[in-house]
């Protein structure tokens, strides 16, 4: 038996093991075990490929393999034999995070070969490397891995997470590093995906963004060009930045020809506890498309008990905001994935509580409220149970303050995230529940939050609430969602 078949082997026997009381039901997850990062997001011969770190062995992260789903419509996934598994020399600290590309029907992963020097001391000898396909199922891995072996002079061993596109008629790809304790992007350009020339550094941190980048991915949205990218070790900003490591962004303007990079401050893309590595694909519709992994290095896994761990976030539109900013929103097609509509109420006046009760734990969410016609300094949402267990989305009116508070959803210590929005007289919530995680779009994904959590099964309901005077909801609307691993 090769280490494909071993794995999947491996793979089923924990699947039959898994407990269900926190399994999603429309998110990217493994059939069991562990997974982190999406990889190699592509849409290939008319199908949308995602891809993941995925160790198949244990619910925890080991020798990384990558994970395959597919789909036709971005909703409904089927899951494919196992991609990658760590088998040569160059990738037996594990197939790391990277890129898809389709090269002239070739369905091309670009990713890195992960070693070992010393795992105490954090020392890495990392390459990149390529596996080719024809079927968009079974990879051979390229004779001439890894492509890139040399370490980049401005940066070390710690040398990760290939991001490929094509431009003109070069082939570009972006790499997170790190020299010292200063993280960076550095560049590099080929006429064929096998041979590459490195360009140099196209943005480093300045001192206050981290040590090591990670996850780079680059792009042009909306006319400016942005490098979206997860850094690791900055310092918490105010209410930005509290989790462990970051995924935000700098946006600018670039310059192939003398690879500048004029760029802005940086941004958090998502203000929840659960989201990083976040990577992007261009679609045929000309959307630009992200998925990100659902979770945190430092978060609590209470469903590693449950035979599995981790997942990845809806895809989601981006845009361009303003003043330099990105907004996302849940791409359109996820409207499939409704069944039961409620319409609970419109043009109500809520003081105190208003409480809907429902037992579904699948469900989309949509609430408006009119902020000219509301007298309360708080207005929001509290879901999944009351009083000793509860999740709530809140905004804090006068200082603008979107607030989504998981301190009593299961979770560990630090459940309170929180993040600046300009409402400017209405509130537009949005948000997705799948039994452990929470989605919140606020005014068309202007702010976005993402987190895991963990109620009890029985604690359910969804209650409108106002704080200190009341609030002016102009409707609210509930779907039952469907159930896509069913
Ligand atoms: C980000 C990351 C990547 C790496 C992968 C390993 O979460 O650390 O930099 O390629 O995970 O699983």
């Amino acid at each position: 038996m090769n280490e494909l078949q071993q794995a999947e082997e491996a793979l089923q026997k924990a699947k039959s093991k898994v407990n269900g009381r926190f399994r999603l039901g429309y998110h990217i997850m493994a059939p069991a075990n562990w997974i982190n990062d999406p990889n190699g997001l592509i849409q290939y011969n008319g199908e949308y490929h995602v891809f993941y770190q995925h160790h198949p062995y244990d619910e925890n992260w080991g020798p990384m393999h990558w994970g395959h789903v597919k789909s036709k419509d971005l909703v409904h996934w089927d899951h494919l034999p196992i991609a990658l598994a760590p088998t040569e020399e160059y990738e037996k600290g594990g197939c790391f995070s990277g890129s898809a590309v389709d090269d002239d029907g070739v369905l091309t992963l670009i990713y890195t070969g992960n070693l070992f020097i010393d795992r105490e001391k954090d020392i890495l000898d990392q390459s990149q490397c390529i596996a080719t396909s024809t079927d968009g199922i079974h990879f051979t891995k390229e004779p001439l891995n890894p492509v890139i072996s040399e370490i980049p002079a401005e940066g070390s061993g710690h040398f990760r997470d290939p991001k490929v596109w094509k431009h003109e008629e070069y082939w570009y790809m972006v790499l997170g590093t790190r020299k010292e304790e200063t993280g960076k992007v550095v560049l590099y350009k080929s006429k064929d995906l096998r041979e590459w020339e490195y360009i140099g550094v196209l943005a480093e941190s300045d001192g206050t963004l981290g040590y090591m980048w990670e996850c780079p991915d680059f792009f042009e949205l909306g006319g400016k060009h942005v490098l979206l990218f997860s850094p690791q070790g900055m310092d918490a900003q105010g209410d930005s930045c509290k989790n462990l490591f970051q995924t935000g962004y700098l946006t600018g303007a670039y310059y192939y020809e003398t690879n500048e990079f004029e760029h802005g401050s940086f941004n958090e893309l998502d203000h929840g506890h659960d989201f990083y590595a976040v990577q992007t694909f261009l679609d045929d519709k000309g959307r630009r498309i992200a998925i990100g992994w659902m979770d945190m290095w430092e978060s609590d896994m209470p469903t590693k008990e449950d035979g599995w761990a981790g997942a990845l976030t809806l895809p989601r539109e981006l845009t361009a905001g303003k003043n330099g900013k990105i907004q996302m929103s849940p791409v359109q097609e996820l409207e499939l994935l409704r069944e039961a509509e409620h319409h609970v109420c419109v043009d109500q006046t809520v003081s105190g509580q208003f409480l809907i009760e429902t037992k579904e734990d699948l469900i989309e969410v949509r609430a408006d409220f009119d902020l000219s016609k509301t007298n309360a300094k708080t207005a929001g949402i509290h879901i999944r149970g009351v009083n000793e267990e509860v999740t709530t989305i809140k905004y804090q009116i006068h200082e603008q303050k979107l607030v989504l508070d998981c301190s009593k959803s299961g979770k560990g210590e630090d459940g309170i995230r929180s993040t600046v929005l300009q409402a400017d007289g209405r509130l537009s919530l949005r948000f997705f529940i799948d039994r452990s995680s929470i989605e919140v779009f606020a005014n068309e994904g202007q702010a976005v939050m993402t987190s895991r959590i963990y109620p009890k099964e029985e604690r359910l309901g969804i209650e409108l609430f106002a704080e200190d005077g009341n609030a002016q909801v102009s409707g609210l609307t509930y779907w039952t969602l469907k159930d896509i691993w069913e």
